[in-house]
Parts: structure tokens; C-alpha cells; sequence
């Protein structure tokens, strides 16, 4: 007789209290809380043959986008692949989508997740996987539409509803609606104030609309709430950190690096993301970041032939140029080429644009601004396909107004600070910029 999960999606296993405890494992997860990799490998202990359990934890695995973790992915499909007989059709897609992952199939294995959960609306973690693959692969309106297939599904009464209202609210933002989002965002937020994913939903609303100093705010004052127990608590201080730039107070980034964002030692490609974003950022502006390039850049250079995912990849360089690695640098362009050369999802992002990036990120580090420029400036129309969200693409708009800049190419500084101005009227960097770009001469470019 089937059993059922606590959203009414059919499992597999045998043991209801087992099924019972994996449904509290799954709310650690949806709220980015401490510890469901812990709690499911206790529960795997007692209960090594429930394969739902292993696709949960393949997931997550996977989802963390970084090779470091894959031995343990294959560990954990293989489990469930080898329990596979005795599956049902949901967890079946499950395996499909995590096969299809590790063979390097991110966006087939993001479109089975999907597909499990058109298949079983209800399916909160299959959703998840599948709204985390379409980050990973900077699908903005399914990172929305995705969400709304399923809503017609869900209401109050459903364990779990608030967790969908968070991330329709950063698919919402992601798509451009930043009311619908922040309101989403904040309802969720009220049904469970721990929900780092509907806060990270709202606080990318602030950053889009250049409130920096609300931002600021309204992240300080949930955070009693959302941090202390919180594993994606790293980047929504990244984000805090955002704000502070923004407001140009440095210090005040710097302070929550060193106390908040390095927290967990850079031990996975996620956090040394944001670490590699705010000292770039920091640096650009001229900030003297001091020996923590060499924090960052230890990690990823340990990492440095993965070339696993291009997001990584380019945030690896940044730190191989902060630090002046040149010799990594070498290594990791190489690893690149190789990555392009080859087939899957990474290979697409390299070719498209991790390679490039990673090119005009190494010419910026030569001092080569033209070359930076020439690498870069086409691929901002195509910036989503390695994947992340808008404010961490906006790397692409920072590195190429400062290197327009430091070349002396006003009509492009001009061009692109308009541009950022547009967006963020208020912003001191994005005035400090037009007052930079207002001192250059307007000189001829041989453009052609
Ligand atoms: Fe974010």
C-alpha cells in the first residue's frame, strides 16, 4: 500500500515515521536552515534503503554547484539507482533528473525536476531542485514560471505554502514585477520569518530598485530571525555588504566580509562566490582589500582544473587577478578552453561566456582595458547563460565602466553610466563614476 509525505506526494517506503521525519528534513532545506545534509544522513543510517531519502540528498548535492561535492552525489545515486526497482514514477524522475545532473546535463536534469513536479504539483522539493537548476542556468521567467505552474495547487493549508510564495517572490524579481515580489516575499516572511529564500527575494527587490540604505535595514532587523541557524546566511550578509557599497560606506562592507561572509572558511564554490563578487567590487573602486584576496584565491585554486560551472569559473578569476595569480590565471583559462571544447550545459556556458569573461577579466588584470572591453562588451546580452541573478551579473556593467574609464574611452564610460544611472540615480559609485567619466577627453576610437 502507498504511503505519503506530509504534502500528500506518493513514497515509496515502507516506514511512515521515517517518511515523517525526511518531511522535517525537507523543511530545513526549503528554509535554507541548518542541518538537513546532517539530519538525513541519520535517517539514512537507520533506514539505508529509503531511496527518497538519497534523492533528497543527491539534490542538494547537486544543486551546491561545485565538484568538491560530487563524490559524495555519486554516492548518493548510486544508492538510489541501485534501489531503483522498487521505486515509484516520482522518485524515478528524481534519479533521471540527478543522472542527467552529474552527467553534466544541468539543464535536461533541471527540466526532470520540473517535469516531477508538473507530474505532482505538491512536489515541494522536486520544485525546488528545479527553481535552483533554473538559477544555476539563468532562466529568469522560469525562475517565475516554473512557481506558477504549480500554484493552482497550493494554498494555506498546505505545509509548505510559505516557501512557494518565496520563491515565486524571487522569480517575480528576477522577472522584473518587484511589487508582486516584495509582497510575496514579505507574506512569506510573515508565515515563517526563517525563510532565507523569501528574504533574499525581497532584498534583491531593494538592491534592483537602488534602496540601499532600507536594504540595509530591513536585513539587520530580520536577522534575529533568519541567521542563526541559517546556511545561506553568507550571502544575505553579501547582499548587506551590497548595500553598504552602495551607500558608500566600505568600512562597513569590509567589517561584514571578514565577520559574516568568510564565516565558513570558503569551504564550498557558494560562499567563495560572494567572496570573490564584494572584493572585485571593493577593488575596482580603487580599496585596498589587503591580504584577503589570498583567502579567496587559496580555495579556487585549489579548484582551478575543475572547470565545472562557468559561474565559478569567472568568480575564480576575479580572485586569481585580485590576488595577481597570473600563473592560475593561465591554468584556469586553459581549463575553460577545454571546458568549451567539449559537451553538456558547462560546455554551452564556457563557449558563450564563461571563456571570454574569464579572457577580459585576465586583460583587466594586465592593465589591457581594450582587450577587457572587447571580450566583454558582447557578451552582456547573453550575461544569463551561466547562470546566477541580476545583481551578480551586474559584475559585467561594474568591470566594463571602470575599464571604459581607466581607458579613457569617454563616449563609452558616458554610454555606460547613463546607462547605470538610469537604474540607480542615487547611488554615490554610479555619481562618482560621472564625475570620473566627466574629466576624460572626448578622443577619437578606432572602432573598426
Ligand atoms: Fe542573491
Amino acid at each position: 500500500m502507498s504511503k505519503f509525505d506530509d504534502r500528500g506526494n506518493p513514497v515509496s517506503y515502507r516506514s511512515q515515521q521515517a517518511i515523517d521525519r525526511l518531511d522535517r528534513v525537507f523543511h530545513l532545506m526549503h528554509a535554507y536552515q541548518a542541518d538537513p545534509l546532517a539530519e538525513v544522513d541519520a535517517l539514512l543510517a537507520e533506514h539505508p534503503d529509503f531511496v527518497m531519502a538519497h534523492l533528497f540528498r543527491a539534490g542538494a548535492l547537486a544543486t551546491a554547484t561545485d565538484r568538491a561535492f560530487e563524490p559524495e552525489l555519486v554516492k548518493s545515486l548510486t544508492a538510489a539507482e541501485e534501489l531503483a526497482p522498487r521505486a515509484n514514477d516520482r522518485e524515478r524522475l528524481h534519479i533521471a533528473a540527478c543522472r542527467s545532473w552529474l552527467d553534466g546535463e544541468w539543464a535536461r536534469g533541471t527540466e526532470l525536476w520540473g517535469r516531477a513536479s508538473i507530474e505532482y504539483p505538491r512536489d515541494l522539493v522536486a520544485l525546488q531542485y528545479a527553481h535552483l537548476g533554473d538559477f544555476s542556468l539563468g532562466h529568469s521567467h522560469l525562475l517565475r514560471d516554473r512557481v506558477a505552474r504549480v500554484l493552482p495547487h497550493w494554498n494555506a493549508s498546505v505545509p509548505g505554502y510559505g516557501f512557494i510564495q518565496g520563491m515565486y517572490a524571487f522569480g517575480l524579481e528576477e522577472s522584473g514585477d518587484y511589487r508582486q515580489a516584495e509582497a510575496r516575499g514579505r507574506a512569506a516572511i510573515d508565515l515563517n520569518p526563517q525563510d532565507g529564500w523569501a528574504v533574499h527575494a525581497v532584498a534583491h527587490v531593494m538592491e534592483m530598485e537602488g534602496r540601499a540604505n532600507e536594504g540595509a535595514d530591513f536585513l539587520a532587523s530580520t536577522a534575529k530571525a533568519w541567521a542563526p541557524n541559517s546556511l545561506f546566511a553568507f550571502h544575505l550578509w553579501w547582499h548587506k555588504a551590497l548595500f553598504h557599497i552602495d551607500a558608500n560606506d566600505m568600512t562597513g562592507a569590509l567589517t561584514l566580509f571578514d565577520e559574516n561572509i568568510s564565516a565558513g572558511g570558503f569551504g564550498q564554490a557558494l560562499e567563495l562566490v560572494d567572496g570573490s563578487a564584494l572584493l572585485w567590487r571593493l577593488s575596482l573602486l580603487g580599496h585596498d582589500v589587503g591580504g584577503r584576496w589570498a583567502g579567496v584565491a587559496d580555495p579556487w585554486e585549489a579548484r582551478v582544473d575543475h572547470a565545472y560551472y562557468a559561474f565559478n569559473d569567472v568568480s575564480a578569476m576575479m580572485a586569481f587577478v585580485g590576488a595577481g595569480r597570473t600563473g592560475a590565471q593561465v591554468r584556469l583559462i586553459a581549463a575553460a578552453q577545454r571546458a568549451a571544447a567539449g559537451q553538456g550545459t558547462h560546455a554551452m556556458m564556457s563557449r558563450e561566456i564563461g571563456l571570454p569573461a574569464c579572457q577580459a577579466l585576465a586583460s583587466f588584470g594586465r592593465g589591457d582595458y581594450a582587450s577587457t572591453i572587447e571580450h566583454m562588451m558582447p557578451l552582456r546580452c547573453k550575461a544569463n547563460r551561466m547562470g546566477g541573478s541580476h545583481a551578480q551579473r551586474d559584475m559585467f556593467s561594474w568591470t566594463l565602466t571602470e575599464a571604459a574609464v581607466r581607458l579613457g574611452d569617454r563616449a563609452l564610460a558616458d554610454a555606460l553610466i547613463a546607462e547605470r544611472l538610469s537604474w540607480k540615480p542615487e547611488s554615490p559609485i554610479n555619481r562618482a563614476w560621472a564625475l570620473r567619466a566627466g574629466q576624460l577627453d572626448r578622443k577619437r576610437v578606432d572602432l573598426c
